[in-house]
């Protein structure tokens, strides 16, 4: 492929997740036992992340204890903790957690990641998911996951009082004056008296605005709700795209949206996730790949299988297609997005559920991509070119061999062809991604000025 001076840079975000995304990767010699709580497997992973000049990392969360401990590891650290552990052992690379907004109050949420922010120097991002399943919502009070829907318009409210906690202090609000004995001046800190639907919050937050004034704002959802909450509100948006031409539309899609609520579509990154199974010949790639297919458990996956296509595990026979009735997506009330791109998968690959149970093992539903560093670096180019994206989420099948292989190898093919930094030149996450750090909307704009933020502004005394 040819090097084209003229492109936008390419951004990469390392998704992490305990020691890798096959479910089988546990099972290999060069895993760690305990890794979903190993502080030491988490910080050698963002140093080597860090040394591939990587845009930044990433957590995914649940309040729960999802799947099958039997199955693969299922314990882990709460990930803004973990964050802090991480920023302490490098200085660059951006630090990405997710939160729910279902079952999470406003004023906790934004104090931690004002705190992650502050702690990491402007490295703080935020994954923002509304939390699908009854065995999370049964660990809050509730019998089942509250519609579809309602989590969406909380995690609109949410993030509306949220962006108002980390606005309420000024920029400049701390003078720590020590001649005149004046720390903070009051009139730079603001109670906003918020009364919603979800939330009352009077603010203002305990803690100042942080270096990004908040940390950056990512979404990971993808049904009409989701596409909406993200060009709404979303920075960056992960997302699974089997196909080429998915990943096209999804990204136009989702920018145009954007456009209609008045944004730059420049300002909303697009990373579709990539599962990268690197070897020194694409023969020996796919073997990688084919052995860890073995090591899956036939019989834990059905039952996931069954979950979250919400049939019963009976109908799932291993050497046969997809039962033909399976529910609609207007049925589901948990992930849908990832609900059709898994019937859609099968059905148009015609796969049976032992193929398809395979073809989820390593990513869930993301793409898996078995080949040299070369191949990986074309299909990202490929895509990238295309329109598909303006990055990827890179989910290692393996960590760290899988993480280390793509920073060593793809990522150097990337920089030579001129796609890829090759040194940081931003400080914070935002100006990794290059985007702006967000004005605050309580003192910076015209309408705050005004008084006409349709909010009543209190002073602080
Ligand atoms: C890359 C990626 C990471 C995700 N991480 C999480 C996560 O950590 N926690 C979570 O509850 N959901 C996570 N999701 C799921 C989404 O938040 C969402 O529930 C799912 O895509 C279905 O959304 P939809 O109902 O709008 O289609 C992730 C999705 C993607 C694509």
């Amino acid at each position: 492929m040819t090097r084209r001076p003229d492109r936008k840079p390419l951004h990469l975000n390392a998704f992490l997740m305990s020691v890798g995304h096959h479910e089988a990767a546990w099972r290999l010699p060069e895993s760690p036992a305990s890794g979903g709580t190993d502080i030491a497997h988490y910080q050698n992973l963002a140093r080597i992340a860090e040394r591939g000049r990587l845009d930044s990392l990433f957590l995914a969360d649940s309040p729960v204890l999802m799947g099958d401990p039997g199955r693969r590891p299922a314990n882990k650290l709460e990930p803004t903790v973990l964050l802090t552990a991480l920023a302490a052992v490098t200085e660059h690379i951006g630090l990405i957690a997710t939160a729910s907004t279902s079952y999470n109050e406003p004023y906790n949420l934004a104090r931690r990641f004002a705190s992650v922010d502050h702690v990491s120097g402007g490295r703080a991002g935020w994954n923002i998911v509304t939390t699908a399943g009854a065995d999370a919502a049964r660990n809050f009070g509730l019998d089942d996951t509250p519609l579809h829907r309602d989590r969406y318009l909380r995690a609109a409210e949410f993030v509306d009082v949220a962006t108002k906690l980390w606005d309420s202090w000024a920029d400049d609000a701390v003078i720590a004056d020590k001649e005149s004995g004046v720390h903070a001046r009051a009139d730079r800190v603001r109670r906003f008296e918020h009364r919603g639907r979800y939330f009352r919050v009077d603010g203002p937050l305990n803690v100042q605005r942080s270096p990004q004034g908040y940390p950056l704002l990512v979404q990971a959802g993808s049904s009409e709700d989701g596409k909406d909450f993200a060009a709404r509100y979303a920075e960056a948006v992960f997302t699974a795209q089997q196909t080429l031409e998915e990943a096209v539309a999804f990204s136009k899609d989702v920018k145009q949206r954007a456009v209609g609520f008045g944004r730059d579509p420049e300002g909303i990154k697009i990373l579709p996730g990539i599962v990268p199974v690197i070897g020194d010949t694409e023969e020996q790639a796919r073997a990688l790949d084919d052995e860890l297919d073995r090591l899956i458990r036939p019989e834990y996956a059905v039952r996931q299988l069954s979950k979250t296509l919400r049939v019963d595990p009976a109908t799932l026979e291993l050497d046969r297609e997809l039962p033909a009735d399976i529910p609609g997506e207007d049925e589901i009330e948990g992930a849908k997005s990832r609900f059709t791109l898994i019937v859609e998968l099968a059905r148009r690959e015609r796969l049976t559920v032992r193929q398809l149970i395979g073809r989820l093992g390593g990513g869930r539903g993301h793409r898996t991509f078995a080949g040299t560093a070369e191949q990986v670096a074309d299909t990202i180019e490929h895509w990238y070119d295309a329109g598909a994206a303006d990055g990827f989420n890179i989910m290692p099948a393996v960590l760290p061999s899988g993480l280390e292989l793509f920073v060593d190898r793809v990522v150097p093919i990337l920089q030579e062809r001129g796609l890829f930094r090759t040194e940081y030149t931003g400080r914070t996450l935002r100006e990794h991604y290059g985007l702006p750090r967000p004005a605050n909307r309580l003192f910076d704009t015209v309408d705050a000025a005004a008084g006409h933020l349709g909010i009543a502004l209190t002073e602080v005394s």
